[in-house]
């Protein structure tokens, strides 16, 4: 089928990845947090990048509210507009693990087919899931920017959680139970998985 990309031509760059790599003096990777509005994604993503970054590692973090701003300022909350959203972020990720960095993204991303189609855009071994999981009781008593009352009143349509869907991951490659963890232990268990893989070195 043509698409509309047809005839464009990929450009080889002069600088590799692997030279990239090299003087970054570890992997790159997509760190891709997932999770119900309100489950920490963002506070647990940070919590992990600066850990990172005070290593020394070149990272940088994407995440809901900021990119929805900007680059996808124009997408809704619509089923079609979250693929799409998932769609763009996942193509972003890819050009920063190109570019060597060790990349954590912050969305909800509620479809589990979604996650996959990101999963396999990136280079194998490069898209670690991590589903910080919150039931959503303690997200909806959390409630910060008071969505989730909104929702329940029927202010705010298609709520993640309330009237619209969020697929569990099945199996992430580190999945936080919230419940025992603290912020602090959430980030180490991130971080003493991307050991584990090798990715840090
Ligand atoms: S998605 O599903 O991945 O496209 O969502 P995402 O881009 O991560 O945006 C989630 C944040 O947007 C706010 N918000 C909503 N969330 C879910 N459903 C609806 N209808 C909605 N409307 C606004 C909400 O503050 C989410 O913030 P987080 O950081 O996840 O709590």
């Amino acid at each position: 089928n043509p698409t509309k990309s047809d005839n464009v031509v990929w450009h080889q760059h002069n600088v590799s990845h692997q030279q990239r790599i090299n003087v970054n003096g570890h992997q790159a990777a997509v760190l891709w947090y997932t999770g119900l509005s309100g489950s920490g994604k963002s506070t647990v993503a940070n919590a992990v990048d600066q850990k990172l970054f005070e290593r020394g590692c070149h990272t940088y973090v994407l995440d809901g509210d900021n990119v929805r701003h900007g680059l996808n300022g124009d997408l809704t909350f619509s089923d079609k507009d979250r693929v799409e959203n998932i769609r763009r972020i996942g193509e972003v990720s890819k050009l920063f693990v190109d570019a060597g960095l060790i990349v954590s993204t912050a969305f909800i991303s509620p479809f589990a087919v979604d996650r996959k189609m990101v999963r396999d855009l990136m280079p194998q071994g490069q898209f670690i899931e991590v589903f910080v999981d919150t039931p959503l009781e303690i997200c909806e008593k959390r409630d910060p920017k008071g969505l989730y009352k909104k929702a329940r009143n029927g202010e705010i349509k298609n709520f993640t959680g309330i009237d619209s869907a969020y697929d569990r991951p099945e199996s992430p490659e580190v999945h936080l139970d919230t419940r025992g963890l603290d912020i602090e232990q959430c980030a180490d268990a991130v971080i003493a998985k991307l050991d584990e893989l090798g990715l840090l070195t």
